[in-house]
């Protein structure tokens, strides 16, 4: 996706080969017209997915995911990381360790808001070691609901998550791949010309 990549080029401010910081538009301070352009762009990929529901973690997923549902015209769904005061209800759970982080999360969805009925697209902003879609996965799963694809804001391809999943038999659909850090900016991997 031409505009985002020309953001991350623009804004995106390289922390070491393989951190890229985006705090200016999607992970800190958040771009509404990208974010638009973003929820265009995952609903005309999936639009033949037939979604009902939209889940994401968050909180970084949250922006991209709202956007989605605006152009898919259904509910967004967020995992939460943290114990909720409000999160009552019978929970389906995944652990989700962190490579980056070193630590682990338990990631919790309400049962009211999953069913077997549902296909769900699961949306998340970075895509590393893809222990976070993972785990979105299995919650979804866990519900009895189909995962009809998954869509990524940036996927460090030279990390093994996009492998991982696709390897799993999940549709991924990356806006921007990067398939380097190293030299201190990013490199995006070519697009396949049609
Ligand atoms: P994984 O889910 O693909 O295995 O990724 P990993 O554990 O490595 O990532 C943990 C957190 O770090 C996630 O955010 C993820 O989005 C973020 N992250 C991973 N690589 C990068 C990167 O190169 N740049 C930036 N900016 N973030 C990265 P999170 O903890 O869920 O944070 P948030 O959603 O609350 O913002």
């Amino acid at each position: 996706m031409k505009m985002l990549k020309e953001k991350i080029a623009a804004e995106g401010i390289v922390l070491n080969e393989n951190v890229l910081k985006v705090d200016s538009f999607l992970n800190h301070q958040i771009d509404p017209v990208l974010m638009a352009a973003i929820g265009k762009e995952f609903a005309l990929l999936f639009k033949a997915e037939k979604i009902t529901k939209i889940l994401t973690l968050e909180s970084s997923g949250i922006a991209p995911s709202v956007m989605a549902g605006l152009e898919l015209g259904v509910p967004v769904v967020f995992a939460r990381k943290r114990k909720s005061l409000t999160l009552t209800e019978e929970l389906y759970t995944a652990d989700v360790y962190s490579f980056t982080k070193k630590e682990s999360n338990t990631i919790a969805v309400s049962m009211k808001h999953l069913s077997k009925e549902d296909h769900v697209l699961i949306i998340d902003d970075f895509l590393a070691n893809g222990q976070a879609a993972l785990g979105l996965c299995r919650i979804a799963e866990g519900s009895g609901a189909k995962v009809a694809g998954i869509g990524i804001v940036i996927e460090k391809a030279f990390q093994e998550g996009g492998e991982l999943l696709r390897n799993s038999g999940y549709r991924v659909e990356s806006l921007a791949e990067i398939s380097s850090l190293a030299g201190g900016s990013a490199v995006f991997k070519e697009e396949a010309k049609i």
